[in-house]
């Protein structure tokens, strides 16, 4: 496994792929690897005759400076967990690599379709600017056949699908976006490079999150959208160490608010102590 450090060194790499007619898996990341990415990973090399992973703490995608600051940056181990895994190349660039001052300090023009007016979006405005800015970038740089996210980050997901329909750029190289399912431990919390910053009683705390989440689909039959809705952000407020900052359920294509549970998704945040979760449960 090569790690690559700079845009010239990846693209060196990736015409020999093309020139060979390799097909390339892509898995963008921010590093601090767990079971989740390596879900992911796993599928990519089972798929593809050269996969790279990008390890990447995008500072653009950060609307808060402490975030970026303590989000974990662990190379080392994440590049010993990838060469176990077998992937070809890591690109693991620095933020001056990949962007000019400028570009750092000007948002990124994208037709959202609305896509970031709700949940996310609303809570960290610029969050979803930065990441269709980067991983635009990643594509045009790396152009795979197909590419590798997670269903945990489920409004991200939606935006990229509508990123590699809409943008022109990127029409033409026809990638496909592999939606992988969210891992969880065996307890049902979500797997999330955040929850190490859990202590082992806020994991236990955390674990009720999924629990409720699981428990609220036994209502659907009975209760209206907006009752289980209501249903679900009580339960967990009620768990001390627990606090919604929003659930909703939403239609799975367009996330907008539906009137019944076929094609819909739920969706929460929920401050653990100072760490902020996310999770998702379809109906
Ligand atoms: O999901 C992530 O880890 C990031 O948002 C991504 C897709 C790697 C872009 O930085």
């Amino acid at each position: 496994m090569q790690i690559l450090k700079t845009k010239a060194a990846l693209l060196k790499q990736v015409a020999a792929c093309k020139q060979k007619e390799k097909t390339i898996g892509l898995v963008p990341t921010m590093g601090a690897l767990h079971e989740g990415h390596a879900s992911l990973v796993r599928r990519a090399v089972d798929e593809n005759n050269v996969v790279f992973v990008s390890v990447f703490v995008n500072p653009t995608q950060f609307n808060n400076k402490e975030d970026l600051a303590k989000y974990p940056r662990t190379l080392d181990r994440d590049a010993d967990l990838l060469a176990s895994l077998g992937v070809d190349y890591v690109f693991a660039p620095s933020a001056e690599e990949m962007y000019t001052q400028e570009e750092m300090n000007t948002t990124f023009e994208f037709d959202f379709g609305g896509l970031d007016q709700v949940m996310e979006g609303k809570m960290r405005p610029g969050h979803f600017n930065g990441v269709v800015q980067i991983v635009s970038r990643l594509f045009l740089l790396i152009q795979p056949q197909k590419a590798y996210f997670g269903e945990k980050d489920y409004q991200q997901l939606a935006i990229i699908h509508r990123m590699v329909k809409i943008m022109p750029e990127l029409q033409s190289l026809d990638i496909k976006i592999i939606d992988c399912p969210i891992v969880r431990e065996a307890s049902g919390l979500a797997l999330s490079s955040r929850n190490e910053r859990l202590s082992e009683k806020e994991k236990q705390i955390a674990v009720n999150i999924s629990h409720i989440l699981f428990e609220s689909r036994q209502l659907t039959q009975s209760q209206s959208v907006k009752e289980v809705e209501n249903w679900v952000i009580e339960q967990v407020n009620r768990v001390e160490g627990l606090t919604v900052e929003y659930y909703e359920i939403v239609d799975q294509s367009t996330l907008l608010p539906v009137t019944d549970f076929s094609h819909a998704i739920g969706c929460i945040t929920v401050y653990c102590g100072p760490v902020r979760l996310i999770d998702n449960i379809k109906y």
